[in-house]
């Protein structure tokens, strides 16, 4: 049986970015607030996020995919080791090429930070009309908001395309868009109501 405590362990041993504990508590307190059925995840890594957010209730079923290959195997053994095969289904691929059919109540996107937009554009006819995108890393470890303490060109570039995805999710029509301040800096966007 898996124990979500190694999975945390391994994580910080291989360095592979995780969702923090406070903003994986959001999550799961969005899921049951909203009875939240069916999740799609952009960037599965270890399938952290992923398990945890398929325990949050038995009927839940997630949808995950990965382009790391090597990070794609351990999902795929980390999901085994939780008798979670029936529930998360883990698709290998880069997202931005991979077709997904059906409708979800709930889209956490958590793969490369500067394609935030296209992933949201892809993935929005996947939304539920009611359901919610969720992004994490808004704050990037806290350099979105302090740009000036940057000095590597690199990661100057990738915060801008944070904040540009900031930017484009507050000027969006469509949605409208909650930031909280809370792990890495969490958005979650609905679909604002035609009256
Ligand atoms: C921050 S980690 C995901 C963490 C995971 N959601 C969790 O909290 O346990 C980001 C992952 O997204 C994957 N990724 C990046 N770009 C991707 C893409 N275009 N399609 C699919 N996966 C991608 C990376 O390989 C990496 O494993």
């Amino acid at each position: 049986m898996g124990c979500i405590t190694n999975l945390e362990i391994y994580a910080k041993e291989n360095k592979v970015p995780i969702i923090q504990k406070e903003g994986l508590n959001f999550l799961i307190k969005y899921i049951k607030e909203n009875n939240v059925k069916n999740i799609l995840e952009i960037g599965s890594a270890i399938g952290y996020s992923s398990i945890n957010m398929a325990l949050a209730s038995d009927d839940i079923q997630v949808t995950t995919i990965e382009k790391n290959e090597k990070m794609y195997n351990e999902t795929i053994k980390n999901v085994k080791d939780f008798n979670l095969e029936n529930r998360v289904n883990v698709i290998y691929g880069d997202a931005l090429d991979t077709t997904i059919q059906g409708k979800y109540d709930l889209i956490f996107i958590d793969a490369a930070k500067a394609q935030y937009i296209k992933f949201f554009e892809k993935y929005k006819q996947n939304l539920q009309t009611n359901g919610a995108i969720i992004t994490d890393n808004l704050n990037f470890h806290g350099l979105a908001n302090h740009p000036e303490e940057i000095h590597s060109k690199n990661l100057k570039a990738l915060v801008r395309k944070i904040n540009n995805y900031k930017d484009f999710l507050i000027k969006n029509k469509e949605f409208h868009t909650i930031f909280y301040e809370l792990g890495d800096g969490i958005a979650v966007s609905k679909y604002n109501k035609m009256d």
